[in-house]
């Protein structure tokens, strides 16, 4: 059965990347959560999609121009009374609230090694510390930063992140040691790509599938998950198919 990862949360209702927006997930029955980390001046591994903190927050500047502390000085943008104070949560933070819980944590590694040394074994060893291992799945843009992890730890699951369509990245993955591929949504327009995906024997996330009829057709073609603003949505579609 197709699995559903919250895309940096239930970040549709909530704001992204937030603890409100990964417990709103667990409520609603997801299978996964998908998150973004970075690091801080003082190496600290924060979730956050941005580089700079000025979209999310009412603060300004580069994530690793702050220490953690300086950080947590600043509140995301919120329209909701109940989500204003909210605060750019660490990786262990999130770990610990999601800890009790089933949920896959789907991390994603931004920038990676050619901007944050070490983000990789910081990282790792976070989610080792908090015992998770057999539960979070790495993901980068950036694929030195996955071999990286693979290096670290033989054992950890892992899957390339694209965004442009590559040929034969499926024998790629393969080659390279991942278990997964997490393509674009819009890569899978093409039914080509969708049945080679399909026939690798790789675990396919695709992101982030907002639309209902995208859910329905992931979700039939049996793909792995399907990583999305709305796990509400994409669980009734499940329901249905
Ligand atoms: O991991 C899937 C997706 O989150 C990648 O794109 O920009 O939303 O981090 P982005
Ligand atoms: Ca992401």
């Amino acid at each position: 059965m197709t699995k559903v990862f919250a895309h940096r949360g239930a970040s549709g209702y909530a704001p992204e990347n937030t603890l409100p927006a990964f417990a709103l997930a667990e409520e609603q029955g997801a299978d996964g959560v998908e998150l973004d980390v970075q690091l801080t001046r003082d190496g600290q591994v924060v979730v956050i999609h941005d580089e700079k903190i000025d979209r999310t927050s009412d603060g300004e500047g580069f994530v690793r121009d702050y220490t953690l502390e300086e950080l947590k000085a600043f509140s995301f943008h919120a329209q909701m009374e109940e989500y204003r104070g909210v605060k750019i949560p660490t990786l262990e933070e999130v770990l610990k609230t999601l800890k009790p819980g089933k949920m896959q944590v789907n991390i994603e590694l931004k920038t990676g090694i050619f901007r944050y040394p070490e983000i990789e074994k910081k990282t790792i060893d976070i989610v080792r510390r908090m015992g998770m291992e057999n539960r979070v799945i790495y993901s980068s843009f950036n694929h030195y930063s996955i071999q990286e992890i693979l290096k670290l730890n033989p054992l950890a699951e892992t899957a390339y992140l694209f965004s442009d369509v590559i040929l034969h990245m499926e024998d790629y993955g393969k080659k390279t040691g991942v278990q997964g591929l997490h393509p674009a949504v819009y890569h899978l327009y093409m039914p080509e790509l969708l049945e080679d995906y399909k026939k690798s024997g790789l675990k396919i996330r695709v992101w982030t599938v907002n639309r209902k009829e995208d859910m329905k057709k992931f979700i039939e073609n049996d793909l792995e998950a399907v990583i999305t603003n709305y796990p509400d949505l994409a669980l009734e579609v499940r329901k249905q198919v």
